[in-house]
């Protein structure tokens, strides 16, 4: 696979990652989970080239970095780790419809426990980027973000990064510490970082992360009604998933399979080659735990879209709803 780095001075990486959330959360949670082919989905990523492989803490909660650790013992020297801290749960059943419980603590202290409980997770000993979730509303982030320095310094983080950000805040965390990489969500349905925060990641070498870059699925046809939602599926409590919204937003899937049949290509492999072309450090974290849809969403970093591809892509209309 074609590689980038991850901002203009972090680790080398292909262009395409792998988010593992989806392997022990958010989605489907009524359907059992295969371990094995989750890890096998890991190991495939590695052998094609999709170096970089994204988890945070409070996936499960933990189980997601439990799952990570033990796909990777044996190829850590293969993977790029970014996990997140910076959330904390507090009640495993006790959120909307039966999920985690959690809100953002970005207190130093719980930070400086996160790392620790991320490696012994992860089994290693260090982290490639350590991210901040969320920026916690009540505590100044520059405390925060001294915490995730203070990782750094003790070799516990090679480099950190931001998430659903401002470019106000990521100057405040650059006076205190370089930001190796910002993550948001950014798809063809959402564009909000094309404004201020895209720009300014080129600007400052900064690396951008766009996290459900496929729509969640949606943009790949994969959901055509709500009911077609799994039970216990976080999807379902999200604007644009409620069946009007969806039903409005089903000609977005649609104008995307066009592209893609015009140049060969699935969608998933436009939606991720148009996230690709927005700039040299963009390197979208695609989440999957089919074997199949890793092979092809890895066929993404070798489509070309031409400007006429781009122009049709960037027509497309936003969505009806809010992303959350
Ligand atoms: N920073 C944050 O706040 C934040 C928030 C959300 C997500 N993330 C990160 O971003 C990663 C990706 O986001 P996401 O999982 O929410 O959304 P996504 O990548 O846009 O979509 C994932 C969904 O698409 C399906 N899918 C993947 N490839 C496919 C293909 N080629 N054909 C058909 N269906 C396909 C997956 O199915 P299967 O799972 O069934 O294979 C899953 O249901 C996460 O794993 C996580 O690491 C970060």
């Amino acid at each position: 696979m074609r590689t980038t780095t991850l901002g203009t001075h972090g680790p080398q990486v292909g262009v395409i990652g792998l988010g593992a959330m989806g392997m022990t959360f958010a989605y489907d949670m009524a359907t059992a989970r295969d371990e094995a082919t989750s890890v096998s989905v890991i190991h495939q990523a590695l052998d094609l080239g999709v170096t970089l492989i994204d988890t945070a803490d409070v996936y499960g909660p933990y189980t997601n970095e439990e799952l990570v650790g033990r796909a990777l013992a044996g190829h850590r020297d293969r993977a790029v780790i970014a996990t997140k801290a910076g959330m904390e749960c507090l009640d495993p059943t006790g959120g909307p419809g039966g999920a985690p419980l959690v809100r953002p603590n970005g207190r130093p202290e719980h930070i400086r426990a996160a790392v620790d409980a991320s490696l012994r997770r992860l089994g290693t000993d260090h982290i490639d980027l350590y991210q901040l979730h969320r920026v916690d509303p009540e505590v100044p982030l520059e405390e925060t973000w001294g915490a995730l320095a203070e990782a750094v310094a003790a070799g516990k983080a090679r480099h950190i990064g931001l998430s659903e950000v401002s470019v106000q805040q990521i100057q405040r965390a650059q006076a205190v510490h370089p930001v190796t990489t910002v993550q948001s969500e950014f798809s063809l349905w959402t564009r909000d970082v094309q404004a201020e925060v895209l720009p300014y990641c080129q600007e400052h070498g900064i690396g951008l992360l766009p996290y459900s870059p496929l729509g969640r699925g949606f943009l790949l046809g994969r959901f055509s009604s709500f009911d077609e939602l799994p039970e216990n599926d976080q999807r379902r409590r999200l604007p644009r998933f409620q069946q009007d919204n969806l039903r409005a937003n089903l000609d977005i899937a649609a104008q995307v399979r066009e592209v893609a049949d015009r140049v060969g290509a699935t969608p998933a492999q436009v939606a991720l080659a148009w996230l690709v072309a927005q700039g040299e450090h963009v390197v979208p974290i695609p989440g999957t735990k089919t074997p199949g849809y890793l092979a092809d969403n890895v066929g993404g970093a070798d489509i070309r879209l031409s400007a006429a591809d781009l122009a049709d892509l960037d027509a497309i209309p936003a969505p009806v709803g809010a992303r959350y």
